[in-house]
């Protein structure tokens, strides 16, 4: 059927969307440092504008580093840490570096266990020095650092931006795909720093969340009932138009289930993080949508006398579903925050249907005050007149 091919091409278009990602050339190796500090590998971190430069002496367990990366924020943090148990945030033994209350660059360590408020804390290895430095929009890390005994040569690596501090306490990060996709493995003796997978699988799933969703809850279903709306005022168009209404509304529904349903997962994946009005506003367009689709097999004959009833709660709740996929589409826009042009493209797009939807309810009138002139007994709609003869034929 046409809902799973299309699925099919969108879900195909949101991976390829999401596997175009900014060429990356080495632009470490350029960087140097005002206190003269060499050090034997460097790499352009994969998100964030981040740079790790550093050198390993696996004899004395000593690393040192110098870590690059613009603040979310002039008063923000940056921060590079070593996870030993896992590879997200969760366990991330790290340094963060910010401007204390003084206003001097200080850096401090945190034994971070969980998304709660950070407690400066002892780390998994020991710091020999660390100091900061803040200038040119970039925050310089520099640190020396003793690894414990035993520690393997490959490390995963987490870095973090932040976008202020309070009370000497980094606030919390944002949760853009960059601040998700902040890690990697770091090779200390080959130099080598690739990427972990986990990560971009999460960038996709947004990805594909968001174009579904938009697709689906945000354009086919207004498309779908403009067609009811308007394309049944022509009597040429009679039973085509409850054809393509219900063709476009059932794909626009299997389409909205499967982002829904990627939403679900997104949402039980991100433990520290809720976007409650976002995912409440998805429930209720879910069961809406479900219940409308449904309904379809409820219908009373167009004769019934409780037809008029269920015509006006079948667009009351098609018109609860306009809006709210139209919000919640904004709504994901503010969560995901894609480059502003797939905003705009969809500002551009709701406003036409918007201006297109105007016109046609402009004609249609036109249409039924013509038709009302050479016969008394039509009426426009079930909504304005009473459901009744030529009205109730238009209706299917
Ligand atoms: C970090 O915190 C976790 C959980 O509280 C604890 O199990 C672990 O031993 C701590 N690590 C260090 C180096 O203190």
């Amino acid at each position: 059927m046409a809902p799973s091919s299309l699925t099919l091409a969108i879900v195909s278009l949101a991976t390829w969307v999401s596997l175009i990602s900014p060429a990356h050339s080495a632009t470490c190796t350029s960087q140097t440092f005002t206190n003269n500090k060499l050090y034997a590998f460097c790499n352009d971190l994969p998100s964030l504008a981040s740079y790790l430069h550093w050198a390993y002496d696996p004899a004395g367990l000593t690393l040192s580093i110098a870590f690059i990366a613009p603040p979310d924020g002039p008063d923000g943090w940056v921060s590079w840490a070593i996870n030993p148990t896992a590879t997200g945030m969760r366990g991330s033994q790290a340094l963060i570096a910010f401007r204390d209350a003084g206003g001097k660059m200080t850096v401090k360590t945190y034994n971070i266990s969980s998304y709660a408020p950070l407690t400066e804390s002892k780390v998994w290895y020991e710091v020999k020095e660390a100091t900061a430095e803040f200038s040119g929009g970039v925050i310089r890390l520099f640190a020396t650092l003793v690894l414990p005994q035993g520690a393997a040569t490959t490390v995963n690596q987490v870095w973090q931006v932040g976008p202020s501090v309070t009370g000497g306490v980094p606030d919390r990060h944002a949760f853009q795909p960059a601040n998700l996709n902040s890690k990697a493995r770091l090779d200390l003796l080959r130099g080598e720093s690739t990427v972990i997978l986990v990560g971009n699988t999460r960038t996709k799933k947004r990805n594909t969340h968001g174009i579904l969703n938009v697709v689906s809850w945000g354009i086919m279903f207004p498309i779908g009932i403009i067609i009811a709306r308007y394309l049944r005022a022509f009597p040429s168009a009679d039973p085509a138009w409850f054809y393509l209404h219900v063709s476009c509304q059932v794909s626009a529904y299997a389409i909205g289930v499967s982002g829904w349903s990627t939403g679900l997962k997104l949402g039980s994946e991100s433990k520290g993080v809720r976007y409650a009005n976002h995912g409440n506003i998805g429930i209720a367009l879910f069961a809406f949508a479900t219940v409308q689709v449904f309904a379809l097999l409820l219908r009373p004959n167009k004769e019934h006398k409780y037809r008029f009833y269920w015509n006006i709660y079948h667009h009351g709740m098609g018109y609860v579903i306009l809006i709210l996929g139209i919000i919640n589409v904004f709504k994901g826009f503010n969560i995901l925050k894609p480059e502003p042009k797939w905003r705009d493209a969809y500002i551009i797009l709701i406003s036409v249907l918007g201006g297109l939807a105007v016109l046609l309810e402009a004609i249609t009138w036109i249409m039924v005050l013509k038709r009302k002139k050479s016969s008394k007994t039509t009426q426009p709609y079930e909504g304005h007149g009473h459901g009744n003869g030529r009205q109730e034929h238009m209706d299917m």
